[in-house]
């Protein structure tokens, strides 16, 4: 069909709308999200304020979301805000390439009026310039490029960067997400970029990543060169009430009716994970569409997730496939124990994983990204990154 109907009136005279309301798998924008009010505020006044904030969580979390809505808030304002995937790049140099682009991109006036101002922050670089035909301009770092380890076309964009805001009444902001990318180029690459960004007072700086392990410890550990050189904020879970309603008006919205415990139960299915949540309910509002029956039951719900796990077996077959026993013993723990208490007597005894061994798996398995690692009320509790992964495990590999 070639138009898209967004908006069938049936019988009843309710409007059934056509499109999933439940997105997920991309960036969400201003008027998407649930919640995160105060970490849009938090993120916009660090911008505003030319400050330095660390925004650390777990993955699909929603990170990228809040970094996303004050980014268009604040550029429609004004404002200059240059804001980069940085393991997109796959080498710091091209993100160097990237950062200088964006900058100059903020730019304008004549191709010759913008090559005058990129000379004028930026001359050092030799930076080249070239305008593709549809009139954007894309540049790149002359000079010839050092060793990886030292940084310093990066640290020379970024002090470009930093004289460029210094002219700007509105702020200037970059904002790095994934930024434990940078961490990998090693221990002088950290000093220098802490060195050059501690400097600045004129551009913001934005670092968000979700490696909440690896970040927690290298912006608060005295021993890291990240060490204070900004806030931290560490991204909880969604307000699970404000998630629950989000979901019910989706539903209704669309003319279907919701029983209470279905929401629950994508809520807990969903071990709280905002994308998971989302994917589970938009496959839900799938399978309601073409119902006989459209009210959001435990069943519907029920039987969305083990679609879900089994259209995803070949992905998780693999994945369980490249572990130990023992690491496989460890999953196990950590889905029977809800992650708690991991070093007792007890679990090892349960689960036939000594305690040496349980502590070294769950390195792995944090390292490989396959679990993560959580502090809380001053215990340590580790959960699956992918919720569904525990679904997938009870249904094609029960004990
Ligand atoms: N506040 C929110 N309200 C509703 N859904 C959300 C919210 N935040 C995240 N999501 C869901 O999670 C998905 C992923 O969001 P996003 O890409 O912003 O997270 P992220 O933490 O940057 O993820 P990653 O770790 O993969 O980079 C979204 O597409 C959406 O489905
Ligand atoms: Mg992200």
């Amino acid at each position: 069909m070639l138009f898209m109907i967004m908006l069938l009136t049936v019988g009843s005279g309710v409007a059934v709308q056509h499109s999933n309301p439940f997105q997920f798998g991309r960036e969400l924008g201003t008027g998407e999200l649930v919640d995160r009010e105060k970490e849009i505020q938090l993120v916009r006044r660090t911008v505003e304020n030319r400050g330095k904030l660390f925004l650390i969580g777990p993955r699909r979390y929603g990170k990228t979301s809040i970094l996303k809505v004050v980014e268009d808030q604040l550029t429609a304002g004004g404002a200059v805000i240059l804001r980069f995937d940085a393991e997109a790049y796959g080498s710091i140099d091209r993100l160097a390439d990237a950062i200088l682009t964006a900058a100059t991109r903020s730019f304008s006036g004549s191709f010759e009026r913008v090559g005058k101002r990129v000379a004028q922050f930026f001359g050092s670089l030799r930076p080249e310039l070239t305008m593709s035909p549809d009139q954007s301009v894309t540049a790149s770092i002359g000079l010839s490029r050092t060793r990886k380890e030292d940084l310093p076309t990066l640290v020379q964009v970024l002090n470009g960067v930093e004289a460029m805001a210094a002219g700007r009444d509105e702020p200037v902001a970059l904002i790095l997400d994934e930024f434990q990318f940078l961490v990998g180029a090693g221990q002088s690459a950290e000093r220098q970029l802490r060195a050059c960004v501690q400097r600045h007072r004129n551009v913001a700086y934005v670092f968000a990543g979700s490696k909440t392990h690896l970040l927690g410890e290298l912006t608060g550990s005295p021993l890291r060169p990240f060490y204070k050189l900004g806030a931290r904020h560490f991204l909880g879970p969604l307000p699970g009430a404000d998630f629950a309603a989000f979901l019910r008006s989706g539903f209704e919205d669309s003319g279907y009716a919701v029983q209470e415990p279905a929401l629950q139960a994508i809520l807990a299915l969903a071990d709280e994970v905002p994308y998971n949540v989302q994917q589970l309910a938009h496959t839900c509002w799938e399978d309601l569409r073409t119902s006989e029956d459209p009210v959001l039951s435990e069943d519907v719900v029920k039987n969305a997730l083990d679609w879900l796990v089994r259209s995803n077996d070949p992905f998780y077959t693999k994945l369980w496939g490249r572990l130990s026993r023992q690491q496989m013993r460890t999953v196990y723990a950590v889905i029977g124990e809800a992650g708690r208490g991991m070093f007792s007597h007890a679990v090892a005894r349960r689960y036939g994983v000594p305690t040496p061994t349980m502590q070294s798996s769950l390195a792995k398995l944090v390292s490989d990204g396959m679990i993560r690692e959580e502090q809380e009320m001053g215990t340590t509790r580790y959960r699956l990154e992918d919720p569904f992964l525990a679904h997938w495990l009870a249904l094609v590999q029960p004990r």
